[in-house]
């Protein structure tokens, strides 16, 4: 995955053996010891590496609780309480991988944001960034599968509405509904394909996640300034600088982690789901897992028809457009320069949009009722503003900062050890495409 001339030189006759043969080590050594990354990179470029420990923790720790599970409508909920009571060490399983679901969104959701801000999807990145909002949308079809595992209340409300959502497509959505559930409603054959996709897509994300990375060594990793790399003197080898800095985050977050699975397992839970499925009882509110909780507000958000939609469509097409949107993301932006360290209002625009997330977070939380669908309703006009307005008319019209000519000079202007910088960014801009 390395791309480029390999450094590597076998020195045991294992190693020479294996190298004529398979070379593994070589592999290896090119991706992750002699592979040359910026020398600026901050933690935001850690959650990558993040990402990829949450993943195998996940699948790890799943394929131990299906030793115990069992998929039926009759036992499902009676099989999570055995585990948590019976299983040596049951509980714990359960709750790494519960938190480790939530904990995985948290760094995928920095690791976006990190991508957004850094402008790490502009060309010649749009491939590694298209893999990973795959990453993303497999991600989200995974946890709602897992979540209707436990067939808690929530579990089972939480299907019946979410599948409900196809039904609003004519023509195609009723069959697309009854695909999903197996049946015409949330039943057995719904959480036997559910339970069957939930071990399958895992597997997947680790496939995509391989091309996510093969793709990243081909263009190589962005950083803070934006600047691609010109220089040896740019670099740094990946090892020991990257994996120091790497398992360092890494420790701090799995220690966050560590304080929710030991301390406050179910905060992130909903208590209804500790109740087992009744079809008959419809709890108060049904909400999501909170990763999906802005998107719940956005497709809440749309109250009114729209022409021949009508609201319950348009509330669909708002919540699956504010995902897909992102996949046109490199597309949108027409500026120049690729970091906000550089784009003083596009920092600005950046923010009120993490903000406005955080905001949407916390209205797919309340019921749609009054002033929440009314702050909904804004919150969602931002967010389509932010990539189909601000981003391709910003970067016509806004005026960069000064940028330095390369990350050297951008360290040592840090460090400050002067260095002469270019007198505007318009100049230097064209480097940034690579
Ligand atoms: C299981 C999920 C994922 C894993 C394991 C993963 C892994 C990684 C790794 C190891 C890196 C290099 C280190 C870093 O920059 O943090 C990286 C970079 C990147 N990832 Fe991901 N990723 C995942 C999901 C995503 C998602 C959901 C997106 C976007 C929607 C994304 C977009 C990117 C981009 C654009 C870069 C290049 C960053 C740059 O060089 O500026 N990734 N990823």
């Amino acid at each position: 995955m390395s791309g480029g001339h390999s450094s590597y030189t076998p020195t045991t006759g294992i190693e020479k053996w294996l190298d004529a043969r398979l070379p593994l080590p070589r592999l290896m050594y090119d991706s992750f010891v002699a592979y040359p990354v910026p020398r600026n990179l901050n933690y935001a470029y850690t959650f990558g590496g993040i990402l990829a420990i949450m993943l195998v923790a996940q699948i790890m720790t799943g394929i131990v609780l299906a030793m115990h599970y069992a998929a039926t409508t009759q036992l499902a909920f009676d099989s999570v309480e055995h585990i948590m009571r019976d299983v040596n060490s049951g509980w714990l399983l359960r709750y790494l991988h519960s938190n480790g679901a939530s904990f995985f969104f948290i760094a995928v959701y920095v690791h976006i944001f990190r991508g957004l801000y850094y402008g790490s999807y502009k060309a010649p990145r749009e491939m590694l960034w298209i893999l990973g909002v795959i990453i993303y949308l497999l991600m989200m079809a995974t946890g709602f599968m897992g979540y209707v595992l436990p067939w808690g209340q929530m579990s089972f409300w939480g299907a019946t509405v979410i599948t409900g959502f196809f039904t609003a497509f004519p023509i195609i959505g009723e069959p697309i509904q009854q695909l999903l559930l197996g049946g015409f409603a949330v039943d057995n054959p719904t959480l036997n394909r559910f339970y069957s996709l939930h071990y399958l897509l895992p597997f997947m994300i680790a496939g995509v996640v391989i091309l996510h990375v093969w793709a990243l060594h081909v263009t190589g990793q962005t950083n803070p300034t934006g600047i691609e790399v010109k220089s040896k003197t740019d670099t740094l080898a990946f090892t020991p600088y990257a994996t120091v800095k790497d398992s360092f985050a890494m420790m701090l977050f799995l220690l966050v982690f560590a304080y929710f699975v030991f301390y406050i397992p179910n905060y992130l839970g909903h208590p209804d789901n500790y109740t087992q499925a009744n079809p008959l009882v419809t709890p108060a509110h049904i909400v999501p897992e909170w990763y999906y909780l802005p998107f719940y507000a956005i497709l809440r958000a749309i109250t009114f028809n729209i022409g021949p939609i009508d609201s319950k469509l348009g509330g669909v097409i708002a919540m699956f457009g504010s995902i897909l949107v992102l996949f046109v993301v490199p597309w949108l932006d027409t500026s120049k320069v690729r970091s906000a360290v550089y784009r003083p209002w596009f920092k600005l625009f950046f923010w009120i949009f993490v903000v406005d997330c955080i905001i949407l977070g916390w209205l797919g939380s309340k019921p749609a009722e009054g002033t929440y669908v009314a702050m909904a309703q804004v919150a969602t006009l931002y967010y389509f503003a932010f990539f189909v307005v601000v981003m391709p008319l910003l970067g016509l019209i806004e005026t960069p900062r000064r940028m330095p000519n390369s990350i050297t000079e951008s360290v040592l202007e840090k460090a400050g050890d002067g260095g002469g910088a270019q007198p505007d960014a318009a100049a230097a801009a064209p480097e940034t495409r690579g």
